[in-house]
């Protein structure tokens, strides 16, 4: 499992890419091995389609049984939101036995942080807002949890084209419990040549382009501008 971080090679980790350069096959969504189509010369390629993950990890551990080191790449961290806990999960329901190792990479909240200044400085939480896999209900009552509890939070997921309503009813558990000009921050495509960078409030965020490569982080309470940043402090008195 390796994390190949949001989209170009200077967010990869050094051990990602020697992780991918020690490997026999390469396999992952197609868009992330366009991503790390650098490292995959002379390599066997295995593509599948964004909603086949189930599919992609088999494949992988059947190569991997066969004895070939596989590379099964996520985008960001292969431990967040990505195909980690999968590949265990049907290691062990199918009784694979196979060496595994899981290489971090740098997520999406962190490249998006970064980015913005120093939103994520205290403590914070990620939600999804994907309901493929997590009904609604849940997540509604976690994003209430995270606003009462006056924590940034980082919205993966926030929206695709048939998935729209969860992002405005986010927004407006967000604004029963924080101010209305409370920063929020946008990257889509982050760290590849399409990124954008947006930093908006909770009370207009809603109306700048929003899809589903993007994240969103909303500050908490004390969170402020300064200058161009976004920065939640961390307490120091100064
Ligand atoms: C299935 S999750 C994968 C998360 C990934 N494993 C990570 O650690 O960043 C997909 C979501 O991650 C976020 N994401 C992944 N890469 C991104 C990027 N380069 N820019 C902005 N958001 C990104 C988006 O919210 C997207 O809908």
């Amino acid at each position: 499992m390796v994390g190949i971080g949001p989209g170009g090679p200077l967010d990869r980790t050094r051990r990602a890419e020697e992780a991918i350069a020690a490997s026999d096959v390469v396999a992952g969504y197609g868009r992330y091995l366009e991503l790390a189509a650098d490292l995959t010369a002379g390599k066997e390629l295995i593509a599948t389609g964004m909603t086949r993950e189930k599919e992609r990890c088999r494949l992988a551990l059947a190569r991997a049984k066969e004895g070939k080191a596989v590379a099964l790449v996520s985008s960001g961290d292969p431990g967040v939101y990505g195909m980690a806990g999968l590949v265990l999960e049907i290691a062990a329901a199918e009784g694979i036995s196979v060496p595994i190792e899981i290489v971090p990479g740098v997520t999406a909240a962190s490249a998006l942080a970064a980015r913005l200044g120093a939103p994520l400085m205290c403590d914070f939480a990620a939600i999804s807002l994907s309901d493929l896999l997590v009904p609604w209900e849940t997540i509604r009552s976690r994003l209430e949890a995270v606003a009462a509890a006056d924590l940034v939070v980082a919205l993966y997921n926030p929206r695709s084209q048939r998935r729209t309503h969860q992002l405005a009813e986010a927004a407006a558990i967000f604004r029963r419990h924080r101010p209305g000009a409370t920063p929020v921050g946008i990257g889509t495509a982050v760290g590849t040549s399409e990124e954008t960078i947006l930093l908006s409030d909770l009370d207009r965020f809603l109306e700048l382009p929003i899809t589903m490569r993007s994240i969103i982080i909303v500050g908490n309470r004390s969170s402020m501008r300064i200058a161009e940043w976004f920065v939640t402090p961390r307490g120091y008195a100064l």
